[in-house]
């Protein structure tokens, strides 16, 4: 069985409607805010009183609040006391190219050993931006070797898509679409 990661599992379980009505107290958005007040939060989600409140879309279901146990004692046990979650790679040689009515988005990126996971995550869409993530899954520690590895994932290319956006551990590249301006 994974390990629950914050960005894949953990993050998606709290709501728009959690992080505004519970802003004044924690920032729900942040994985370093919810890991600091985890067993406060982890006490409230299991008490007699649970958030999210009723009216609200709560309790959770129950194999969601073991979901965050789960995440909690993974990070405490095998992670060194920090939360499990992704990393953003740091990625080289990016090249956006049509054919065959999708786009190929091609990059290489560092992964820090070879049992490490590593893929293009779309994070955000509207009809003229596509935004994909560089993500690694790597092991609690990683063995080595570090290496290069090739990433591909096909976008799917409406006509109003004008660019897609890589967020990686330089910042954002932005690639504009293939044969534009040329
Ligand atoms: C997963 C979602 C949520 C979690 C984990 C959560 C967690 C908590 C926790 C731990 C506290 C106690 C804070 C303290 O002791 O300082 C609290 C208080 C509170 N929360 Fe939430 N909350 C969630 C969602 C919501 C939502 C959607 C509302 C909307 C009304 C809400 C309203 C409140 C209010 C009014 C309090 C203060 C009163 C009280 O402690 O009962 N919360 N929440």
């Amino acid at each position: 069985m994974s390990t629950p990661r914050w960005e894949l599992h953990i993050r998606p379980m709290f709501n728009l409607q959690d992080w505004d009505h519970m802003r004044s107290r924690f920032d729900f958005s942040d994985v370093n805010a919810v890991w600091a007040s985890r067993h406060a939060i982890l006490d409230r989600l299991r008490s007699d009183d649970p958030m999210p409140p009723r009216p609200e879309g709560g309790p959770w279901p129950r194999e969601w609040v073991d979901l965050f146990d789960r995440w909690i004692v993974a990070g405490e046990t095998e992670f060194g006391g920090q939360p499990p979650r992704l990393t953003i790679g740091q990625g080289t040689g990016y090249n956006l190219a049509a054919g065959f009515g999708k786009w190929r988005l091609t990059a290489t990126v560092s992964v820090p050993s070879p049992d490490s996971k590593a893929w293009l995550h779309l994070v955000a869409f509207s009809p003229a931006v596509q935004t994909l993530t560089m993500f690694i899954e790597a092991p609690a520690n990683p063995a080595g070797p570090a290496s290069d590895r090739p990433l591909l994932a096909m976008i799917n290319a409406s006509p109003a898509l004008q660019e897609v956006v890589v967020i990686n551990a330089n910042g954002e590249t932005r690639l504009p679409r293939p044969g534009a301006g040329t």
